[in-house]
Order: C-alpha cells, then sequence, then structure tokens
C-alpha cells in the first residue's frame, strides 16, 4: 500500500516554506549556545512550572519556534522531527516523500462519496506538523475559491488575528471567513509568521504552561459546557456547571493541567464547518458524539435561513454533512478519556534526559513509541499491546469497507431510480438516508486512529451508517415506501442523543 521512501534530508529541500527552513538553519546553533544551560524542569506532578534561565526573551507573537528553541532546545530538536516521514501500518503517510498517498485512490467509494466537492479533487494521507502549511497551501482543493478560516488550523495564526482586530483576537477570528485564502495568507506571510503550529499556539511565553488560543475551539467547548451534555471527559466543564456558571466557562483558567494535555490537540483535530458563508464553527452545542454533532448541523441555518450543509453529492443531488478529522471526538467517547488520559500521554509521552523528564515535542504514531507511550501505564509485552492494536484496527477496517461496499450500492440503487424516472418525492427518503449514511461513514474514515480512540463506538457508528445505506437503497427501490422504518430510525436516533444529554443544572 505504501512505497518509496527517501532520506529526511530530501523531505526538508522539497520544501519552501521559511518556517521549515529557519527550523533546519538554527538548529544547530541553538543547539551549542544552550549547551550549558541548566533546564530545571519540575516533574510531572508539580503543575508543570517550567523555571529556565533565558537567553532569549519570547512573547505571544514570537511565532519563530527557533527563538524559544535557544531557552528550550530539547522540545524544540524534537518539535523539528515532525518533519520526518512517520509510517506505520494505518498512520503516517503512504506515498513519496513529495506527496503523501490519496485516500480517494486508495478508497474510491470515498472519492465516490464526495462527488460533487473538492474532496473528490485531492484527499491525501496527513503527515507531521512541519508540513501543515505547506500541504494547505499545495492542495488540489485550492484550485476552488477557499475561505481564510482554513488557516485557523494550519498556520501560527494568533497576532495576524490579533492585528485584523485592533488588538481584539476573536474579533480579528470572526473577520476571516469572509476573506479570501490567498489573501489572508499572504498577510500572514507578508507579517513575518507564516510558520506552522508553533510554541505560542500551546504555551504561554511568560510562564510556559499550556494554554488554548484558537477561537473556534474557545467558543465551541464553552458551547459544550453551555449545553447539557455529559462530558467524564472533560471534568472541569461538570465542575462548572455544578458551581454556578458565575462566568463564562474558560478553559485557560477553568480547566486541569491533564484537560490542557488534551485541549491543546483539540485546538485542531476535531470535526468543523468552514466555508466563506460563515465563521469556522465547533459543533459541540449538542455534545461530541457523532449523533450529537449530526443533531447540532440539523438545527444550525445557513445565514439565508435555508438548510444546513457542506455540498451536495453530485449524482443523487442529497445534501451532505462532511466530516473531518473529529480525533477529539472519537476519543471522548473512548475508556482512555473516560481515564483521563489525555492526547499528550500517548502521542507526546515523557522522555527522560538525565535528571529533567521532557515531552516529546515529536508529535506522531505512538505505535512508533510504544515503550514510553503505552507501556507507563500497561504492564504487558510491545508484542502483545501492538496485537491488541492490531485486531481493533483490522475489525474496523473491514467493517469500514463493507461500510464503503454498502455506500457503492446505495448510490447505484438511487441513480437507477432516477433513470427510472422516480420523482423527487419518491426519493425524498432515500436522500435522507443517504445523509445519515455518508456522515456517519465519513466520521469514522476522516477519523485518523482507524477506530482506536474509542473502538466499540466506531464499531457502532460503522454499524449506523450500514444500516442507514441499506435503508437508503431499499427506499430508492421501494421509491420512498419505507415511511415506517424511517420513523423508527428517527425515534432511535432520538432515545440515544436522550440517553448521552442528561439534562442541564
Ligand atoms: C491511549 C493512547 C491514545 C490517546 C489518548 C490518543 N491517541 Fe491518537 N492514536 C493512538 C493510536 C494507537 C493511534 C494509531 C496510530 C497508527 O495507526 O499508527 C492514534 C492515531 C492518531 C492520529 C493519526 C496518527 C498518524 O500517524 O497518522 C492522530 C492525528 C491522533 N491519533 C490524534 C489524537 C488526538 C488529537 C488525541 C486526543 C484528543 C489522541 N490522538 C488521543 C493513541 C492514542
Ligand atoms: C494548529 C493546529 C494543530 C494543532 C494544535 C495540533 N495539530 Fe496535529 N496536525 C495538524 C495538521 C494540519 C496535521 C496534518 C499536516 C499535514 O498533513 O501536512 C496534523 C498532523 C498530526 C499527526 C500526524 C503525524 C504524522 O507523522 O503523520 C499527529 C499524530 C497529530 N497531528 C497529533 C497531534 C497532537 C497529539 C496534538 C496536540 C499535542 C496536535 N496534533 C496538535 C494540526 C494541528
Ligand atoms: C479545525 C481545524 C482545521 C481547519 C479549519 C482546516 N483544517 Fe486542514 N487539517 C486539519 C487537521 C487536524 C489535519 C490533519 C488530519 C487529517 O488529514 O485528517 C488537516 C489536514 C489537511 C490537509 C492534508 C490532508 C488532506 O486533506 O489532503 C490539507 C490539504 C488540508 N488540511 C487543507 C485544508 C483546507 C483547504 C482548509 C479550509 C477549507 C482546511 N484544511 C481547514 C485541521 C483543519
Ligand atoms: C501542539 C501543542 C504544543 C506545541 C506547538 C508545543 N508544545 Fe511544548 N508542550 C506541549 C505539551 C502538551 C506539554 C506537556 C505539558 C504538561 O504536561 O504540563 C509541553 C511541555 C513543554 C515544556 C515543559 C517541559 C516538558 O517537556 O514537559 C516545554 C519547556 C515546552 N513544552 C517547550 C516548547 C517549545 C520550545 C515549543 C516550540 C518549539 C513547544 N513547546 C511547542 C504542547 C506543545
Ligand atoms: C496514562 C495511562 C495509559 C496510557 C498512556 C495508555 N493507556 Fe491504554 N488504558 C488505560 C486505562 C486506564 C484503560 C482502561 C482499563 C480499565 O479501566 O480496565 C486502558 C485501556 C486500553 C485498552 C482496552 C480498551 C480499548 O479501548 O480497547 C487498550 C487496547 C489499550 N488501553 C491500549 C493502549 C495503547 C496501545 C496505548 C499506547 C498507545 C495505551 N493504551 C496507553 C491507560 C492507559
Amino acid at each position: 500500500m505504501k512505497t518509496g521512501s527517501r532520506p529526511v534530508a530530501a523531505v526538508a529541500r522539497g520544501i519552501s516554506t521559511p518556517a521549515l527552513m529557519s527550523m533546519t538553519a538554527v538548529a544547530a546553533l541553538a543547539a551549542v549556545a544552550v549547551a550549558a544551560l541548566l533546564v530545571n524542569i519540575s516533574e510531572r506532578k508539580q503543575e508543570g512550572k517550567v523555571t529556565t534561565a533565558r537567553l532569549v526573551e519570547v512573547t505571544q507573537d514570537t511565532t519563530d519556534p527557533a527563538q524559544w528553541g535557544v531557552n528550550w532546545p530539547r522540545q524544540y530538536d524534537a518539535y523539528k522531527l515532525t518533519a520526518q516521514t512517520t509510517r506505520t501500518r494505518f498512520g503516517g503517510h503512504g506515498g513519496s516523500e513529495a506527496l503523501p498517498q490519496e485516500k480517494i485512490d486508495r478508497d474510491p467509494w470515498l472519492k465516490r462519496m464526495f462527488l460533487g466537492y473538492a474532496f473528490s479533487i485531492d484527499y491525501r494521507d496527513r503527515r507531521g506538523h512541519a508540513y501543515m502549511l505547506v500541504d494547505q497551501e499545495n492542495t488540489q482543493r485550492q484550485t476552488k475559491p477557499q475561505t481564510g478560516s482554513c488557516l485557523h488550523c494550519h498556520g501560527s495564526v494568533i497576532p495576524l488575528y490579533r492585528e485584523l482586530g485592533g488588538g481584539d483576537v476573536i474579533k480579528g477570528f470572526e473577520a476571516t471567513y469572509k476573506i479570501p485564502y490567498k489573501e489572508l495568507s499572504k498577510k500572514l506571510h507578508d507579517m513575518g509568521h507564516a510558520q506552522t503550529v508553533s510554541c505560542p499556539d500551546c504555551h504561554d511565553a511568560s510562564t510556559m504552561k499550556l494554554i488554548v488560543t484558537r477561537p473556534a475551539f474557545l467558543q465551541g467547548i464553552e458551547r459544550l459546557a453551555n449545553s447539557g451534555a455529559a462530558t467524564p471527559f472533560a471534568p472541569s466543564i461538570e465542575r462548572w456547571r455544578a458551581g454556578g456558571r458565575a462566568t463564562p466557562y474558560d478553559p485557560n483558567t477553568q480547566a486541569t493541567r491533564n484537560e490542557m494535555r488534551t485541549f491543546v490537540c483539540a485546538q485542531c483535530h476535531i470535526e468543523y464547518y468552514c466555508s466563506s458563508a460563515m465563521k469556522l464553527t465547533a459543533p459541540w452545542g449538542k455534545g461530541t458524539n457523532v449523533d450529537q454533532i449530526e443533531v447540532f448541523w440539523n438545527e444550525t441555518k445557513m445565514p439565508d435561513g435555508g438548510r444546513f450543509f457542506d455540498y451536495k453529492q453530485a449524482e443523487t443531488g442529497a445534501p451532505i454533512l462532511k466530516a473531518q478529522h473529529p480525533e477529539f471526538e472519537l476519543w471522548s467517547q473512548g475508556v482512555h478519556a473516560r481515564s483521563g488520559v489525555a492526547c499528550a500521554d500517548c502521542h507526546m509521552p515523557y522522555a527522560r534526559d538525565g535528571a529533567t523528564k521532557v515531552s516529546d515535542h515529536w508529535v506522531r504514531s505512538p505505535l512508533l513509541n510504544i515503550n514510553r507511550a503505552c507501556q507507563g501505564c500497561h504492564r504487558m509485552s510491545e508484542k502483545e499491546i501492538q496485537a491488541r492494536v492490531d485486531q481493533i484496527q483490522q475489525r474496523n477496517f473491514d467493517l469500514m469497507q463493507r461500510g464503503g461496499v454498502a455506500i457503492d450500492a446505495m448510490l447505484d440503487a438511487i441513480v437507477q431510480a432516477k433513470k427510472d424516472g422516480a420523482s423527487e418525492q419518491e426519493l425524498a427518503a432515500a436522500l435522507e438516508l443517504q445523509r445519515k449514511a455518508q456522515w456517519r461513514l465519513d466520521f469514522i474514515a476522516a477519523e485518523n486512529s482507524m477506530g482506536f480512540h474509542a473502538p466499540q463506538e466506531a464499531a457502532r457508528v460503522l454499524g449506523e451508517a450500514i444500516d442507514y445505506a441499506r435503508q437508503a437503497e431499499l427506499a430508492a427501490l421501494r421509491r420512498g415506501a419505507v415511511p415506517v422504518v424511517k420513523a423508527a430510525q428517527a425515534q432511535a436516533t432520538a432515545s440515544i442523543v436522550a440517553t448521552v444529554v442528561a439534562p442541564a443544572k
């Protein structure tokens, strides 16, 4: 499946952003400069206070990671390694170093689902953080006009937002969806902030404590706090609800350090709506599972009052919800989340460096690092841990492929019914069911852990996807004569939402 391999140097040569160039150039210098520096990093449990004799002053506007690297070389050195190729069975990327493999070629049903949308043109495997800006600039999806909102998760944008908002980051952010991508991207470059996710995106420059900076996340998590949804994965929200809600929920002051070890990643690894029609939105107003998000989107209206959708599937015209990398959302449904295991526990595990513990800033697949990522908690052999993950991922993969087969059959049936002259009304039920089926299959296909983050939940969602696809097929064959099934399903979904959503206190 995955072919080709070139050395890291070649990767770096292929990249043109100032971000990568400066990362490599200053690396050696920084390492030498700080050789004698004593970095005193407190232990894991001591509230993460980091006191360092600073050689260079950094602020929230210092987006150049090399500057921070002078003070914190260990983290910076590891951070730069995100430019390296990573490869596991389902993680990292296939294809060449120049370009990761197309997901839509590997799974033709994926491409078919996306017909009518830019994702059917170009949709590849993800890779390391060092590439996020260049990959966004170079995707063929840019052949369609894109919004400035795209930059929210692909660049170090906070100083840009601050300037656009006259000092107010949120105000600046809320102006960006109307600005075309190319215009905003040029401004980011001109201001000297064309960096991929950088130190000030996750750290307070004066204390080095973790912070969340992304406005769409801040607004989304506040929406979640205000909802009645149970949040066992975010205990500070439940405490805030019980505590009278005097001020709005703010993760930067109320979340625990452990929650922040997830929230910094949930600034980007989430489902969202992004277009020039409305501001970038994280859909957690009903909760974070697939059904709750679907209800949230169904209750959202486009600015013109029309029905909410991302695109119309070209073969059938069904108004589709496109799912995007819902890592945070799927994780939130799993046993690790319930047990307080954060993204950083697995993806940035501690490494001992002399007397200090350092969080591994080479953010990548934990399967490349099972010893530090898993064995601190799971006292079993590396081989056994790998085998358990393999089993989970293989089952998820197999079920997902069945989902693809069902989606193909559904689309064939609807297309045939249209050819045979079925009326819009006769196909209405089939198209509604298509929307539900595609939303669920895409949710798991777009999620990047191949089911690992919450295996049983992933299987439930895929099971529903297959069921809805087959119901849609039946509805097309029978030309809409399935009102009973439809009603039963609507009820089933309502009951799922009702059982998970506790009433607001
Ligand atoms: C208990 C450990 C664990 C936790 C907690 C966890 N992950 Fe993962 N994650 C994994 C494993 C295992 C994989 C599968 C990696 C593979 O297939 O190579 C994975 C895969 C991923 C991938 C794709 C990696 C790749 O190499 O392609 C991303 C992105 C990701 N996780 C993000 C997150 C985010 C964001 C969170 C928190 C919301 C999170 N993970 C929480 C273990 C974890
Ligand atoms: C500013 C947004 C942003 C933040 C914050 C962020 N990521 Fe990512 N992440 C991305 C993007 C974008 C990519 C894909 C880059 C590409 O393919 O060019 C990515 C890729 C990844 C990958 C794939 C790496 C590989 O080698 O294939 C993993 C794993 C990952 N992120 C985990 C995390 C974790 C864990 C956190 C929190 C510690 C986190 N990310 C924080 C945006 C972000
Ligand atoms: C809410 C955060 C967020 C926003 C907004 C966002 N992305 Fe991403 N993007 C990510 C993350 C996280 C990944 C890595 C995970 C993955 O590929 O599934 C990614 C991966 C990508 C990739 C590499 C994989 C692929 O899809 O081919 C491209 C290209 C990309 N994004 C382009 C865009 C464009 C264009 C927009 C605007 C329409 C956009 N992104 C908006 C978070 C975001
Ligand atoms: C995507 C978010 C993210 C980015 C970007 C990031 N860090 Fe971190 N950093 C973390 C997390 C998570 C921890 C663990 C904090 C904790 O446990 O309290 C951490 C911890 C640290 C610590 C404390 C010691 C340790 O290793 O645990 C230092 C110092 C640090 N980072 C420096 C940096 C520097 C320098 C950069 C830029 C080159 C950077 N970080 C970029 C998320 C990030
Ligand atoms: C900080 C501790 C911690 C870390 C790190 C951790 N786990 Fe876990 N894991 C747990 C806990 C707690 C449970 C729930 C077990 C229980 O309560 O019986 C669990 C459950 C599991 C399960 C069974 C549940 C399921 O979701 O299928 C698997 C498999 C698993 N972990 C694999 C891994 C792998 C692989 C890694 C490394 C990528 C990892 N864990 C990292 C604490 C951890």
